[in-house]
């Protein structure tokens, strides 16, 4: 019995209970894309979108779509598909005057994570802008939903269970803010959302996403 309750224990840990709790993520409708993301915004403004196909196929491996809205002084904020900082994809994104910039990452360790080519991305222009106060970016990621390796073991999304994402953000400009590849320094802050991703299932992904 003691270690049914550490295995769910451990299980809940990782993300990988049965919506068993609360998800801090809420259904949107977003009148941009037409699609239905699941949304979360952090304590600092920062908000946190994803969209996915419905049904997602046997091998778990599709497209995805990221939509972020944040202050743009922000430095830069960063979203890691697996919901910790290292072996998953990173999406980090930032302002450069009205453009908004993103670049595709992995870290190997607590240190300057490079660029990631296993994980390619489409920024759509519908959804992604710069105003006032806040950039915009919406994009497709193909490679954000499996990824690993025969030595670190595979992961992947499944919108039948709860999902651990995580985010970060610096309130510190990154090196080069023209270049994707630039440097940047490490998050002022952090935090590990909980997602309901069976909200965030849209039966039209392919078609409506192909045509934005
Ligand atoms: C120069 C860039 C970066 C440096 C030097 C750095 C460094 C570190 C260090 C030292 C820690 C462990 C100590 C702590 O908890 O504060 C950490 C944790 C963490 N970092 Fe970074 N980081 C960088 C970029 C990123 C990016 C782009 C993300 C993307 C979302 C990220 C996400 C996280 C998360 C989620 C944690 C919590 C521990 C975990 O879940 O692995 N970091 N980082």
């Amino acid at each position: 019995m003691q270690l049914i309750q550490s295995v769910a224990r451990v299980a809940a840990f990782l993300g990988l209970a049965r919506r068993q709790f609360e998800p801090d993520s809420s259904p949107y409708e977003d009148p941009e894309t037409g699609l239905t993301f699941a949304s979360y915004t952090s304590d600092r403004g920062i908000t946190f979108r994803v969209a996915i196909p419905d049904p997602v196929p046997e091998d778990k491996v599709f497209d995805t779509l990221l939509q972020i809205v944040a202050p743009k002084e922000l430095g830069w904020v960063g979203w890691a598909w697996g919901g910790s900082m290292t072996y998953n994809p990173l999406t980090v994104v930032w302002a450069d005057g009205d453009n908004v910039v993103l670049s595709s990452r992995i870290a190997y360790g607590y240190f300057s994570p490079p660029e990631n080519p296993d994980a390619q991305y489409t920024v759509l222009e519908t959804g992604t802008h710069v105003n006032e106060t806040h950039f915009q970016v919406t994009a497709k990621c193909t490679g954000c939903s499996r990824w690993g390796d025969e030595d670190t073991g595979y992961t992947e999304l499944d919108p039948a269970y709860q999902t651990t994402f995580a985010f970060a953000y610096s309130e510190t400009p990154v090196e080069t803010p023209s270049d994707p590849a630039s440097n940047f320094g490490i998050h002022d802050s952090l935090g590990h959302p909980i997602y309901d991703l069976a909200t965030a299932q849209n039966a039209n992904f392919d078609e409506v996403v192909g045509a934005l």
